[in-house]
């Protein structure tokens, strides 16, 4: 009985390692996570009743010891060493012809890995079971946080049964070396649930990681879903003749390594990985400050040797830091169409993320509040990628004496309108009806490319036309008479007749541009079309009560009931009958086509198509039903991928969507002719 038993806790612990394994370092979930917990609970019941059999590496003992007063001092057997940096192709030209000198080659291969942004850290396996878990600390002495790490379900207790050429068993002694980091998502989570308790945030993943790794509390750890990958081996009973052997014998052993890691034959191929990396930075999950690229010869690599406390056989390719700090020099309000306004700061110019950021937006009053940015505060700025700079926080201890918390207006700062608050609501809003901010800003949005794409109408004229009254409405702009435009400023003959002819073509739209342009709030170019689709008129439209739109796909309670309040305000009506007036033919659109190929799905173009642009084919597309979106998804039913696709290509095959290439679209579009 005790036998069936005793066979049983080997089954269970067996079950759940693979299941982590799978989970965490393979990424392929194989268990729910009921199932998970069952097993779990059955093993636990079992080990209460027979302490005798519980073993350090049971997946029952990841957690549950208590707090420690302090971390002990553990002295790395290898030390762990530090990368030298290189900050351009040149420098790292150099690199490589140092290293092909010294090694009397004309090419190298190379191994290059993303340079994650966390902690490092050192596994120790003896005879394949997890025994000692440090910080990599000055390089020769780290911290024991052994109790922490064994919390990580990325960290196997016991390492796997090789099955590779290059190792046919666990290794007597294995220190696995890597990066211990949170995921950006995770990160963004921890921040929130930190916001919501009334705790200071983390300011990036790697502090947050650091924070996380070392808690006296291995419960505290537990609680963050920290992750790690494996890039290198300190002391080993195991030889490898090549890096990349080790990083494929590390992952038969299941340790975690980065599956973006690439063995790259000469400068030129290690060159096309940065590009690639750096491209791909934005879109990658965790944080990368650089590429690591290493000599991959395990025999070069000991006849490089090292300098001081880097190794002649590798180095650091540094990115541009995506965050830098500066100066605010002012904070004011900016009001945008919908008279929402919104705080931003002026900076002192600074390079980051590949630009000069100027500005950063604070984006409501609530924002700035929580980051409490005052006038001469030094902030550290952020922009990754396309995405909008913006203020990660204020470095408190070189904030100067006498800086005053910003007081966020109660009025518009434009038009002087009351701006209040709704209850429950992030966003003031100006309610001037006639607020110069509103109206430029419509004006802006009306003449824009995807609402009337009334080329030439930018900002400079239509401030002017504000300023000096002439447009007080949009419709006043299709009254505006040749020596209106002549007498603005910088305003020649031929920009003016060229502006009375955009205007004039202008009045040949479509219904779903056309409702896009007048600005209803909550609105936009794919709530248009919808709504251009159900609706064949403007008037049909302002004739529906709340219950005909909802019915509509994507518009729920909140936004019919914009789309209410807009059409019942008096003065939107007239001003939208006096554009009809004016000549606006807004043209009704074919109905969805029902049965059409992408009838009802969501489809994501990335890259070039030889035989259509972009817009031509989001429009085959949606003459065929579907609709295309930005980003992909779960809900994502194809991705259509043209030449040199990215990174969303990468996610829909992370997420087994299906692809199309263009090839395909071409056949699908061929099957069903809209
Ligand atoms: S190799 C001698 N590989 O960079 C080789 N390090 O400046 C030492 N790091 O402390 C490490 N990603 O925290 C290596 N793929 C990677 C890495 C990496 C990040 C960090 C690591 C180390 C620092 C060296």
């Amino acid at each position: 009985m005790t036998e069936h038993l005793h066979a049983e806790v080997e089954r269970l612990r067996h079950a759940l390692n693979e299941a982590n394994y799978r989970y965490y370092v393979l990424d392929a979930p194989a268990l729910s996570d009921a199932e998970y917990d069952r097993l779990l609970r059955r093993l636990e019941t079992i080990e209460a009743e027979h302490p005798e059999w519980v073993t350090p590496d049971s997946p029952t003992q990841r957690v549950g010891a208590a707090p420690a007063e302090k971390f002990e001092r553990v002295e790395h057997r290898v030390p762990m060493l530090s990368l030298t940096d290189v900050f351009d192709d040149e420098e790292l030209a150099a690199f490589d012809e140092r290293v092909r000198k010294l090694l009397g080659v004309d090419e190298v291969d190379y191994v290059c890995e993303p340079k994650l942004d966390g902690l490092a850290i050192e596994l120790v396996y003896e005879k394949g079971r997890f025994v000692r878990g440090s910080t990599r600390g000055d390089g020769l002495v780290g911290e024991d946080v052994t109790r922490n790490l064994k919390t990580m379900k990325a960290v196997p207790l016991r390492l796997r049964a090789p099955d590779v050429r290059q190792l046919r068993e666990v290794p007597e002694l294995l220190e696995a070396r890597g990066e211990v980091l949170l995921f950006k998502d995770a990160f963004a989570r921890l921040n929130a649930q930190r916001e919501e308790a009334g705790e200071a945030a983390f300011v990036n993943p790697r502090n947050a990681a650091a924070g996380s790794l070392r808690q006296l509390d291995p419960a505290a750890t537990a609680r963050r879903p920290l992750t790690l990958f494996i890039y290198e081996v300190g002391e080993s009973s195991a030889a490898f003749s090549t890096h990349w052997e080790k990083l494929e014998a590390l992952r038969a052993l299941g340790l975690r390594v980065n599956p973006r890691n690439r063995r790259c034959r000469g400068l030129a191929a290690v060159r096309a990985y940065v590009r690639e990396t750096a491209d791909r930075r934005n879109s990658e999950p965790y944080e990368i400050d650089g590429i690591v690229v290493k000599v991959d010869s395990e025999d070069s690599r000991r006849r490089l040797g090292f300098v001081s406390r880097a190794p002649r056989w590798a180095v650091a390719y540094k990115l541009p830091p995506q965050e830098e700090a500066t100066v605010v020099e002012s904070i004011d309000v900016n009001v945008g169409r919908t008279g929402a306004l919104t705080p931003v700061a002026h900076l002192a110019p600074v390079f980051v993320g590949g630009v000069t950021v100027s500005n950063a937006s604070l984006h409501n009053e609530n924002e700035l509040r929580r980051k409490d940015v005052r006038v001469g505060d030094t902030v550290l700025v952020r922009r990754a990628g396309d995405v909008i700079p913006e203020i990660v926080q204020v470095v408190l201890t070189k904030r100067p004496h006498g800086a005053m918390p910003y007081e966020f207006p109660d009025r518009c700062p434009v038009c002087g309108s009351a701006a209040p608050r709704p209850e429950g609501e992030a966003i003031a809003r100006c309610v001037g009806m006639a607020c110069p901010a509103k109206l430029r800003e419509g004006i802006l949005h009306f003449a824009s490319r995807p609402a009337l794409d009334i080329r030439g109408l930018g900002e400079a004229l239509v401030g002017q036309l504000v300023e000096k009254g002439l447009v007080r409405e949009l419709a006043d702009l299709y009254d505006l008479s040749r020596e209106d435009w002549l007498g603005l400023e910088r305003m020649g003959e031929k920009s003016a007749d060229n502006i009375l002819a955009a205007l004039q073509r202008s009045k040949q739209t479509t219904l779903p541009r056309f409702l896009d342009a007048i600005g209803i709030p909550g609105v936009g170019e794919a709530t248009a079309k919808l709504l251009a689709q159900t609706f064949s008129d403007v008037e049909a439209l302002e004739a529906a009560d709340e219950a005909a739109l909802q019915r509509i796909r994507d518009v729920g309670p909140a936004l019919a009931g914009e789309i209410r309040a807009f059409f019942a305000e008096p003065q939107n009506r007239r001003s939208i009958h006096r554009l009809l007036e004016a000549g606006i033919r807004p043209a009704a659109v074919a109905r969805a086509a029902r049965g059409g190929v992408f009838a009802g799905k969501t489809l994501v173009l990335t890259g070039t198509l030889s035989r259509m642009t972009r817009d031509e084919a989001k429009a085959e597309i949606e003459r065929r039903g579907g609709r295309v979106s930005g980003s992909v998804s779960q809900k994502t039913d194809f991705v259509v991928a043209g030449d040199e696709a990215g990174s969303k290509l990468d996610k829909a095959r992370e997420l087994g969507v299906a692809v199309l290439d263009e090839a395909a679209f071409l056949a699908k579009l061929g099957d069903d002719r809209g």
